[in-house]
């Protein structure tokens, strides 16, 4: 059991989270949800239906979970499983929930462990139904769904795509990453709630010619995870990228491809943020001209003129309105504190989060990264190697300490 291999400050760190796996051919993706819940900390405890044991073995679940799942409501020494599982829970995820769990939810028929589970918790639960379209299409189905989500039932809906008998159709499961990313969704504090923040994320390109630019080696990655932890914390979220990855249909997204678009797109939007994320690596310097045909060898080695671009945070700190919260990152390779700390001045910004790109696993296009954020009020916070997503927790946690330390009422006077 893999409780041990929790981190314990992973984001559901602390969480207790049941994991209900009913009896549909997507129950084998129960497994890998199960695996990524207990990677970013949770303690879960699955119940397996008698139709989820036709699916998948008790077994796996035994090894990947952090207790041996439950099967029944008479298989322990409690006579009463279901009230101290739905007592004690921090959430409840039913993946994949069939038609007859739905039903047996809506009408409070406690059938079995998980239904009587679902009804003795008031934690928030969370359905990810899987089913053939004609079922997810059928008016009893949709209208189960039509009354737990006034319930207040966090649904997952299934996503178009390639069914069990071979036919394409809406009634797939979500992916694993869409139902652990709403999990955490309804287990994060909403403390950005009603603020607005603006993320820069990815490389910009410098056209040489038309088939030649000037870049670098940032993959969005770390934009996109600060985009996403923003967003979970309940914040409105403008994201300008200029690379393409999955992200919440909450977040309104733009797509730029130069410095002057990422300039003139920021500008559009800085005014009405609360929080600015400059995580973008821009390009300091353009040519001059782009030439109209691509260049060719023959021609001898091109002399490419550049000239500066604009150093958009430089002008976010000289235009930053009453508190507007402004973070820039510093890609480092040597002298990092020092470089970092001079940034944080120049650039008139709140905080530099600074990665020292040239360590291994570190900065560009990697999954992970280390940093050290460094803030105008003179605090350091060191975040050691990571996922990106854990990274912009820790980023967010510093900026909400400051939003709240700037937003603190003034002391009644005596
Ligand atoms: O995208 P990934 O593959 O996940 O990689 C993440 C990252 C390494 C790109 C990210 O962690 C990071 O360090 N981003 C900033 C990269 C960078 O351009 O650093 P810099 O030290 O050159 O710039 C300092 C700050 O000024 C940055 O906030 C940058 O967005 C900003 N800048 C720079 C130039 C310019 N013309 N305008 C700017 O606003």
């Amino acid at each position: 059991m893999a409780d041990d291999l929790a981190p314990p400050d992973g984001p559901l760190a602390g969480k207790r989270i049941v994991l209900g796996v009913t009896g549909g051919i997507a129950a084998y993706k129960s497994i890998e949800v199960c695996r990524r819940l207990v990677d970013l900390g949770a303690h879960v405890t699955p119940i397996l239906t008698d139709a989820a044991l036709n699916m998948v073995g008790s077994t796996t679940f035994k090894a990947l979970a952090s207790e041996a799942p439950k099967t029944s409501l008479f298989e322990d020494e409690d006579p009463i499983p279901h009230t101290r599982m739905g007592q004690r829970s921090d959430a409840l995820v039913v993946c994949p929930a069939t038609a007859r769990i739905l039903s047996d939810y809506r009408t409070g028929r406690s059938a079995d462990l998980l239904s009587a589970t679902l009804i003795a918790t008031e934690a928030p639960v969370i359905v990810c139904p899987a089913m053939h379209t004609e079922m997810w299409e059928h008016p009893s189905v949709q209208d189960n769904i039509a009354v737990l989500l006034a319930r207040g039932v966090l649904i997952v809906p299934p996503e178009e795509g390639r069914l069990a008998g071979g036919d394409s159709g809406k009634g797939r499961l979500a992916s694993p990453e869409t139902i652990v990313d709403a999990v955490l969704g309804a287990l994060t504090i909403k403390d950005l709630d009603g603020r607005s923040v603006l993320i820069t994320a990815g490389g910009t390109r410098e056209a040489i010619d038309p088939v030649r630019f000037i870049g670098n080696h940032s993959s969005g990655k770390q934009g996109y995870a600060l985009a996403a932890e923003a967003n979970r914390r309940g914040a409105r979220v403008t994201l300008i990228a200029t690379t393409q990855l999955p992200i919440s249909p909450d977040i309104n997204q733009e797509t730029v491809t130069t410095a002057a678009q990422m300039h003139e797109m920021v500008t559009r939007h800085a005014d009405a943020a609360d929080v600015i994320i400059m995580a973008a690596a821009v390009a300091d310097f353009r040519p001059v001209e782009v030439a109209e045909q691509k260049i060719k060898k023959a021609n001898g080695t091109p002399q490419i003129t550049l000239e500066r671009t604009v150093d958009i945070l430089a002008e976010l700190g000289q235009k930053k309105k009453q508190g507007q919260i402004l973070v820039g990152f510093a890609a480092e390779t040597n002298n990092v504190a020092k470089n970092a700390q001079s940034k944080l001045e120049r650039k008139g910004a709140d905080f530099i989060v600074a990665n020292d790109v040239s360590a291994p696993d570190v900065g560009f296009a990697h999954d992970t990264n280390a940093v050290t954020i460094y803030g105008a009020d003179g605090s350091t916070t060191q975040v050691s190697l990571r996922g990106k997503d854990e990274i912009a927790r820790a980023v967010f946690n510093t900026v909400v300490s400051a939003d709240t330390a700037s937003t603190k009422p003034a002391r009644p006077s005596t």
